[in-house]
């Protein structure tokens, strides 16, 4: 699949959403962070945001799920329209359940990982899931720093997934840059959120293409 690019809402202009997701048009994916107030300490956008969303952006939307019971609501959010759904092992109480259900709704299920969260929770089970994304920052907030120590998460998941010879995708979120991309990419990477980086940048899509070639060069 190569290299993926996921900006990340949280950065856009929360006035003029369709205009911004139009500034990204090079993404391969958008990345749509849904916040509760609960499992994270800041609230953001729900449903009929995503519905509308999934119908005018020119790309998949997948739907990073920072809420509590992901059991309930993950499945919601892939009827509305989102074509990958990433809740948190921390917010569900059946993890593989979940992703059987979105599997059956036709989208991709992914299991994301808060930085406290060990790898050895889903090591195992990756047969279950399309996308692993490991957390490289405390989810909540936008522009934080990269936490490196994560790396090794993301290794260990690239051995399993090849061992297991299982096309699992392996995702990074926080603190994506040109600065952080290429060390990110080594580790097994593949898909890529950034939100500060692209929508920061005076051309977000020339962003988009220069952080994906970067990933892609490093990675070789
Ligand atoms: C943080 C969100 C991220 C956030 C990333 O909890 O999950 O998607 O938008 O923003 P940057 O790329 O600025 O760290
Ligand atoms: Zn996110």
């Amino acid at each position: 699949m190569g290299m993926q690019i996921a900006p990340s809402i949280l950065s856009a202009d929360f006035a003029n959403l369709e205009s911004e997701i139009a500034k990204v048009s090079t993404a391969d994916w958008l990345h749509f962070d849904v916040m509760d107030g609960h499992f994270v300490p800041n609230l953001t956008v729900g449903l009929p945001v995503l519905e509308r969303i999934a119908q005018v952006a020119p790309m998949p939307v997948d739907a990073h799920l920072m809420i509590e019971d992901a059991d309930h609501w993950a499945p919601r959010y892939a009827e509305a329209g989102a074509s990958s759904v990433t809740f948190h092992y921390e917010a569900a109480k059946d993890p593989k359940g979940i992703a059987r259900d979105l599997r059956k709704l036709g989208v991709r299920a992914s299991v994301a990982l808060k930085p406290g969260t060990p790898v050895e929770a889903v090591l195992d089970d990756i047969k279950h899931f399309d996308m692993v994304l490991v957390m490289t920052v405390e989810p909540g907030f936008g522009g934080q720093s990269f936490m490196p120590d994560m790396l090794p998460k993301v290794t260990a998941l690239r051995k399993a997934a090849e061992s297991a010879q299982h096309d699992l995708w392996i995702e990074t979120d926080g603190g994506i840059s040109r600065d952080t991309i290429e060390e990110t990419a080594r580790a097994g990477c593949d898909v890529f959120v950034a939100g500060s980086a692209v929508y920061g940048a005076a051309d977000p899509s020339a962003e988009v293409n220069a952080l994906r070639d970067l990933a892609a060069h490093a990675a070789k």
